[in-house]
């Protein structure tokens, strides 16, 4: 048999050609719609380097989104690459059951220390979903031991996205996903998304704001906070749109899951290692001490699937007086690859990285002129609002058109190609482009973004006029 050799890069690129025109028939990519399985020619992405790829047709094109918000050193980051190859070579794996693994005991020692508050216990899992899977699983293990087996209940958001396995969708809030699949749904109350955007006609954001709090209030006094475990809120909703809650909202709600016992678990899988130009946001940008802090993406860069889930130790303390020296009691959740050490290594590579170069000093000085650039795009006549908070930005395309799902998917992916085209990619969701672009972007590669993006959604703005969705 012969084998292709993918560091071969002339093999590699001719790989590539093919996947493009008839390999990418067995892979069914997550949100996959079956009628479109056979004839959806996607892009192949070939090489990374620092903000860029490159595509099996060679184009190099700017990655807006950071691969999934998760690039956050950008690509080919020789030093995150040696130690990854370093440590496999000197230990590939160990399992998390019984014995401990260095890489893995060194990162949760220094999650420790850069995390807020008593959040000292961590929870190493494979990635977003599973880190918030064992949060969400813990805090029903928590009232179980702590003989409370009725505050089960969790509390979410509209527009809330937590991930994919079935407990971390059950808690994400967008309808548009929630057709044809199913989730737990009698577990979960969701609650309006604080996006200001969207409030009612006429009121300020101040008001929106108490209405959302006394919608909080109102909600636990009719389900009952003993019945309620745990609130789970992203600081900014991503994927659901960058929404931006108004001022003080995040540090409210969490005052109120203080006032009620209940536990307060901040998603910072996006907001976190540096997107908003802090480790973790949480505290340092909207004044909250959650109870279980959950990270992913960024934290190893995107060079290797990890999660973490990082517990208080107030909770770990009540959870020891409760189980005594029951030898029973054990919280049964893990994962083979839990802290798989080459992902470890990555993870600690890049905050070594971020500590030296200042990355959040970094994002917090670029983030000003990032965002304002990207208002200059409302004179467009589609561009409804543009919103975000560090390097993270959505431009919503107004629903002129209507709003109804294809037509809002229509417009975003005709932005996208025509972004791609013109060598950005921009992350399509419905009417939504989205950009988190990695964190050591200059002001000149915010310029190029900018200048692409405009073009590309004018050139949309023109077919949509053309085809008489939009008037002139
Ligand atoms: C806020 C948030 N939480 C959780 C997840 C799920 O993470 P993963 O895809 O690594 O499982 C995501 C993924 O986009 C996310 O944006």
């Amino acid at each position: 048999m012969t084998q292709r050799s993918l560091t071969d890069q002339a093999g590699y690129q001719e790989l590539g050609s093919e996947i493009l025109q008839n390999r990418d028939q067995h892979f069914f990519h997550p949100w996959d719609r079956p009628h479109l399985l056979d004839e959806n020619a996607r892009t192949v992405i070939m090489s990374g380097n620092a903000a860029n790829v490159v595509d099996a047709e060679g184009n190099d094109l700017i990655d807006g989104p950071g691969g999934m918000w998760c690039i956050n050193l950008g690509h080919g980051v020789e030093e995150i690459v040696e130690a990854m190859a370093e440590q496999a070579r000197t230990m590939v794996y160990s399992t998390p059951w019984g014995v401990a693994n260095a890489p893995s005991a060194v990162l949760c020692e220094k999650l420790a220390e850069i995390a807020p508050g008593d959040l000292n216990r961590v929870m190493l899992t494979t990635g977003g979903s599973t880190a918030n899977d064992s949060a969400l699983r813990f805090a029903a293990f928590y009232n179980n031991v702590l003989g409370r087996p009725e505050k089960k209940h969790f509390i979410s958001r509209s527009n809330a996205y937590h991930g994919s396995t079935l407990l971390s969708a059950t808690m994400s809030g967008k309808e548009r996903d929630k057709t044809h699949v199913d989730t737990l749904s009698d577990m979960v109350t969701f609650l309006s998304a604080p996006n200001p955007y969207r409030r009612p006609a006429g009121m300020t954001t101040e008001a929106f704001c108490d209405s959302l709090i006394d919608e909080f209030e109102e909600t636990i006094a009719r389900i009952g906070a003993t019945k309620i475990a745990a609130y789970i809120a992203e600081p900014v909703l991503a994927s659901g749109g960058v929404i931006v809650p108004p001022e003080g909202y995040n540090k409210r709600m969490w005052e109120t899951c203080r006032k009620h016992d209940i536990l307060y678990i901040s998603d910072e899988v996006v907001t976190g290692f540096g997107r908003l130009g802090a480790f973790f946001a949480s505290k340092d940008v909207f004044g909250v001490e959650p109870d279980i802090l959950i990270s992913a993406k960024g934290l190893t860069s995107g060079y290797a699937p990890l999660g973490a889930a990082i517990i208080s130790e107030r909770l770990i303390e009540n959870l020891k007086q409760a189980c005594g020296d029951d030898p029973t009691i054990a919280f049964s959740n893990g994962y083979t690859y839990s802290g798989h050490p080459v992902a470890c290594a990555a993870a600690l590579k890049t905050i070594e990285i971020m500590e030296r170069e200042d990355v959040c000093g970094h994002v917090r000085e670029i983030t000003p002129y990032f965002q304002s650039q990207m208002q200059t795009l409302y004179d467009i006549p589609i561009v409804g609002d543009v919103r975000g908070a560090g390097l993270m930005v959505a431009v919503e395309a107004n629903e002129k058109a209507n709003g109804s799902l294809e037509q809002d998917r229509a417009i975003g992916n005709r932005i996208d190609e025509h972004c791609q085209a013109l060598g950005l990619i921009v992350r399509p969701l419905l009417n939504l482009c989205v950009l988190s672009p990695p964190l050591t972007i200059s002001k000149t590669q915010v310029d190029d973004i900018v200048s692409r993006l405009r073009r590309g959604i004018e050139r949309a703005h023109e077919d949509l006029v053309r085809e008489g969705v939009v008037a002139a």
